[in-house]
């Protein structure tokens, strides 16, 4: 069913157009939003380079809740205001953080991350968690990455059924 490769790309654009109609092709069909976050990560982890970490925190019962990742083991709880995910999550706007260690309340889940990028999930406007990617390179990401990031998030919005729960 999955034939992505790790494609040689000429562009950041080409390699995002590559990765989300991957995602679309991968989650479109597929009923099960655990099997979809999960699959969503290893896509981002496959393709995006020099990351350290990309996955999910998922909101449940007022604070973020660690979801499928890549990566080292993680932080399991963060609260909603705390750290960049907690910003994310509160402002429910994209947070594109150039150095990490200039970012006041940063988590240090791991040591090697140097900057980050936050992009809240919301369904009507309701949160439903964060995708977190960190990368061991300072000034990792930008507003190309920003754009086709929040791009990939709403094609999870589009297309995942997330529980009840989490709405
Ligand atoms: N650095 C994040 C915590 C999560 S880890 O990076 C996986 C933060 O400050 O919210």
């Amino acid at each position: 069913m999955n034939n992505i490769e790790e494609i040689k790309y000429e562009s950041k654009e080409e390699l995002y157009d590559y990765m989300n109609m991957a995602l679309e092709g991968l989650i479109s069909e597929e009923p099960d939003w655990l099997a979809n976050l999960s699959n969503a990560s290893a896509l981002l982890w496959m393709l995006i380079d020099d990351i350290n970490w990309a996955g999910f925190y998922l909101y449940k019962n007022n604070e973020l809740v660690l979801g499928p990742f890549q990566g080292k083991p993680a932080c399991t709880h963060i609260q909603l205001g705390k750290g960049v995910c907690g910003a994310a999550a509160i402002t429910m706007k994209t947070q594109l953080v150039k150095n990490v260690h200039e970012f006041p309340g940063h988590i240090a889940c791991d040591s090697s991350s140097n900057s980050e990028i936050v992009i809240p999930i919301a369904v009507e406007n309701k949160l439903i968690g964060v995708l977190d990617i960190d990368s061991p390179r300072l000034n990792r990401f930008d507003e190309t990455d920003q754009a086709y990031l929040e791009t990939f998030v709403s094609l999870l919005v589009k297309h995942v059924h997330f529980p009840e729960t989490f709405i």
